[in-house]
């Protein structure tokens, strides 16, 4: 049997994207192999989002060279955000890549291989497939904002939505075959519909999707604080099926910092819309992101970063070092705060965090929560509360696709564990 070899890094339309690409590929007859030597397609999906993303994807390329030099007949793609629109200099620097393919653009990379096996008319619907229980489903690609910081946006151009229609019929497939939660992507998954001629918002989205029977949980990644309107956070708190959980990026908590990435909002306005989302949604956990070490960032600054997540108090902190990135704008800015002070910033940001998530998921312990199991991790079930936590228990059963009420008997900073009740 012919086998594939895919390696995924990056955000989570990376790794929805993946998803795709491996039921195409099962449906032209291939099965997942870990072994890269022995696979007959060969497809990295990348990340360039920081400088170490992008060493990570070059070492991984450079190290399939000697597999390719050996099976010449095997095909190699490089696809995500590594590939730009014009690929003419990744052709010279990786002549052994058969393809390149821009970021989210699996239709051409399974159209790519159904011609070379002759097989483009026969796709066999991958029966053996199986989907996730909760599952990610690109709702537009691209993006309108222009953080001076971010390539992301450089790689995947313009914002561009799917109509309402098809994104429910693509749920509706996949309850089909037992999704139970889906997560609606975008890189400002709240600027949705923008672009379409009848400009439908998330909320009407979400209200459209929320209809499916078989569907248990909704949830949607990532908002952008400008584009973050009162109709959906009234559509968060009044869809039961909605979960409350919101992912913000705030990036920095200091008004100079805020302007010079371009932003588009002030510390006073992100205050307000989160004061509005806990009045509106008092259960609602908070995730964010933030960089430190931006050009010109001080001491000072950063104190206010630390002090706005001492003061808003988020379930969850993504936080990473500024990494220039080439064709940005900030990256005409000096890169002033040295990498050790960079690294001292972020492991700072680290630690407040693990004390601010350890005592909010305290608060949990010995509550009954809600779980939806997604899949059994080192012989123990593991799965998600609403507000997205992650929660492990032991039992004999087939937990799997099923809602759990489980005890919390342990919390950490990062999980839970507990058992059902
Ligand atoms: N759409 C989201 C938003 O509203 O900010 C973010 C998408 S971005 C691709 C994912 C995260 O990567 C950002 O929130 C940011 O924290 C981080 N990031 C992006 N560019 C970066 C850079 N040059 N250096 C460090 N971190 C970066
Ligand atoms: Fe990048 Fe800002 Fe868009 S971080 S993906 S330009 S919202």
């Amino acid at each position: 049997m012919k086998c594939y070899y895919l390696w995924t890094i990056g955000c989570q339309m990376n790794d929805a994207d993946s998803r795709q690409m491996a039921e195409g590929l099962e449906s032209l007859g291939y099965a997942a192999t870990r072994r890269p030597e022995e696979a007959d397609v060969i497809v990295l999906n990348t990340c360039v989002v920081r400088q170490s993303a992008e060493d990570k994807v070059y070492g991984r390329l450079s190290s399939l060279k000697p597999i390719k030099q050996k099976r010449p007949e095997a095909i190699l793609a490089l696809m995500g955000c590594a590939v730009e629109e014009d690929t003419s200099s990744l052709q010279q620097r990786f002549p052994y890549v058969d393809l390149f393919v821009r970021p989210s653009d699996t239709e051409s990379l399974i159209d790519f291989i159904a011609s070379h096996n002759g097989t483009a008319d026969h796709w066999q619907p991958a029966s053996s497939f199986q989907c996730p229980v909760s599952c990610y489903v690109p709702v537009m690609y691209g993006c309108d904002h222009l953080c001076t910081y971010c390539i992301v946006r450089l790689r995947r151009g313009r914002q561009r939505s799917k109509r309402p229609a098809e994104i429910v019929d693509e749920v509706q497939c996949l309850v089909e075959r037992r999704t139970r939660e889906v997560t609606l992507l975008g890189q400002n998954v709240d600027a949705y519909g923008h672009d379409l001629p009848d400009q439908p918002t998330l909320a009407v989205l979400l209200e459209a999707v929320h209809e499916i029977d078989g569907l248990w949980r909704l949830r949607f990644l990532t908002s952008h604080p400008a584009d973050m309107a009162n109709e959906l956070i009234e559509a968060v708190a009044d869809l039961p099926k909605v979960c409350e959980y919101l992912e913000i990026p705030i990036q920095s908590g200091d008004d100079k910092i805020l302007k010079r990435m371009l932003r588009r909002y002030t510390i006073a306005q992100y205050r307000e819309l989160v004061a509005k989302i806990r009045e509106r949604i008092p259960k609602v956990a908070l995730a964010t992101d933030v960089i430190v070490g931006f050009p010109g960032e001080t001491e000072k600054q950063f104190m206010n970063t630390c002090d706005l997540l001492r003061e808003i108090r988020f379930d969850v902190v993504h936080v990473a070092a500024y990494s220039p990135r080439p064709g940005t704008a900030a990256c005409r800015l000096p890169d002033d705060v040295p990498p050790q002070e960079k690294e001292r910033r972020r492991k700072a940001v680290e630690e407040l965090q693990k004390q601010i998530a350890g005592e909010i998921n305290a608060l949990l312990l010995r509550q009954a929560v809600e779980v939806l199991v997604e899949e059994r991790h080192k012989g123990k079930w593991r799965g998600r509360t609403r507000t997205n936590k992650l929660v492990f228990f032991e039992d004999e059963r087939d937990w799997r696709g099923k809602l759990a009420r489980v005890q919390i008997t342990w919390t950490g900073p990062w999980s839970m564990q507990g058992s059902p009740v």
